[in-house]
C-alpha cells in the first residue's frame, strides 16, 4: 500500500510540532518545507532520526521548494509570521495574506489533488486566501481552529470539575478571534450540559479564558504563540482524514446559506473524512447563541473585505 504523503509549509513553531507529531503517528511520509535555507532539512533530519526510538517509519524530510512536495494528499499550511504581545490576529492580515497567496500557488501547481488544512492567522480570512487562490472545490479547503478552541475549552473544563478530559466534549462556533462562540449549552461532561455542573459565573470565567486562550500563551511566550495545542489539533484533523475516521471537529470552512452565513469561513460543526468535508452539522441556536453567531460572522467579513482589496 502507497503511503500517504502530507506536506508542511512553514517549518516554524507549529509548522515543524505538527511534522513531528504527524510522523509519530504515522500517518504517511512527511515533508516540510521552509524558505529559510537547510533549517527545514535540519528540523526533519532531527525528526527523523528520533523514529528508531519512537519506532516510527515515516520518511521524514525538509526542502526549500516545491517539487519535493509534489503529489502530496494533505499540505499544512503554517507559513506567516506569528502574534507577539499586543498583536491581535487581525494585525497579521496584510503580511500573511501575501504569504499564503504565494504558497498556494506553488501548491496548485505541485499538488493538485490535495486537501489544504490552513493554519496561518488571521485564520478564517486566511483560509479564505486559500480558496480564492486554488479555486479548489470547498470540500478540499479547511482551516484549523475550532479543534484547538474546543481543546482549550475542555482542558480547562476538566480542571474546574477534575475529570478526565476524555470525557468532555465541546462545542465551539465562529471564526477564530475575540468573538469566538463557545456554546456551553452543547458541552457535555458524560452526556450532562456544563450548564447543569458549573455555577453561570464561573462558566462565564470559562468562556472568556478560552475566547482568550491564544492571547494567553502569547503574553506568557512573548517572542510567538502557542504551537504545541495547534500542531495536535492540526494532527487530529489529518487522522481523521487519511484514516477517513469521519470525526465530528469543529472546523472553518465555506458556509454557504448553513448558519444563515454566506460566503464565508467560518467555524462550523463538520465530518471530515477521506474526502475532506463531508458533511457540516447545523444544530439549533437560540436567539442569543446565534446573534453571537452572527457578529462573529461580521467580524471574520471585514477582514475577507480587506483580503479581496489585497488579492
Ligand atoms: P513561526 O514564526 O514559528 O513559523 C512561521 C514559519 O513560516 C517560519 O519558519 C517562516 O520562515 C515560514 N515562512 C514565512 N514565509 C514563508 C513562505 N513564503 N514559504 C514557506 N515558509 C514561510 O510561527 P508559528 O508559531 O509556527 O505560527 C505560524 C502561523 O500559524 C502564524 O500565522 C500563527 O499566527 C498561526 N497560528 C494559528 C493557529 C490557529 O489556531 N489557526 C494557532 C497557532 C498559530
Ligand atoms: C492561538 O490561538 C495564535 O491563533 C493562535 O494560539
Amino acid at each position: 500500500m502507497a503511503r500517504k504523503k502530507i506536506t508542511v509549509v512553514g517549518a516554524g513553531n507549529v509548522g515543524a510540532t505538527t511534522a513531528q507529531r504527524l510522523a509519530e503517528k504515522e500517518l504517511g511520509d512527511v515533508i516540510l518545507m521552509d524558505i529559510v535555507q537547510d533549517m527545514p532539512q535540519g528540523k526533519a533530519l532531527d525528526i527523523l532520526e528520533s523514529a528508531p526510538i519512537y519506532g516510527y517509519d515515516s520518511m521524514v524530510s525538509g526542502t526549500n521548494g516545491y517539487e519535493e512536495t509534489r503529489g502530496s494528499d494533505i499540505v499544512v499550511i503554517t507559513s506567516g509570521v506569528a502574534r507577539k504581545p499586543g498583536m491581535s490576529r487581525d494585525d497579521l492580515l496584510k503580511t500573511n495574506a501575501g504569504i499564503v497567496k504565494g504558497v498556494v500557488e506553488n501548491v496548485v501547481k505541485t499538488s493538485p489533488d490535495a486537501i489544504l488544512i490552513v493554519v496561518s492567522n488571521p485564520l478564517d480570512a486566511m483560509t479564505y486566501v486559500a480558496y480564492k487562490v486554488s479555486h479548489f472545490p470547498k470540500h478540499r479547503v479547511i482551516g484549523m481552529a475550532g479543534v484547538l478552541d474546543a481543546a482549550r475549552f475542555r482542558a480547562f473544563l476538566a480542571l474546574e470539575l477534575r475529570v478526565s478530559v476524555e470525557n468532555i466534549h465541546a462545542f465551539v462556533l465562529g471564526g477564530h478571534g475575540d468573538t469566538m462562540v463557545p456554546l456551553t449549552r452543547y458541552t457535555t461532561i458524560a452526556g450532562v450540559s456544563v450548564e447543569e455542573l458549573i455555577p453561570k459565573g464561573r462558566l462565564e470565567a470559562i468562556v472568556k479564558r478560552t475566547r482568550d486562550g491564544g492571547a494567553e500563551i502569547v503574553n506568557l511566550l512573548k517572542t510567538g504563540s502557542a504551537f504545541y495545542a495547534p500542531s495536535a489539533a492540526v494532527a487530529e484533523m489529518a487522522e481523521s482524514i487519511l484514516k477517513d475516521k469521519r470525526k465530528i471537529l469543529p472546523c472553518a470552512v465555506l458556509c454557504e446559506g448553513e448558519y444563515s452565513i454566506n460566503g464565508l469561513f467560518v467555524g462550523v460543526p463538520v465530518k471530515l473524512g477521506g474526502k475532506g468535508i463531508e458533511q457540516i452539522f447545523e444544530v439549533k441556536l437560540n436567539g442569543e447563541e446565534a446573534a453571537a453567531l452572527k457578529r462573529s460572522a461580521e467580524a471574520v467579513k471585514t477582514l475577507c473585505e480587506q483580503v479581496d482589496k489585497l488579492l
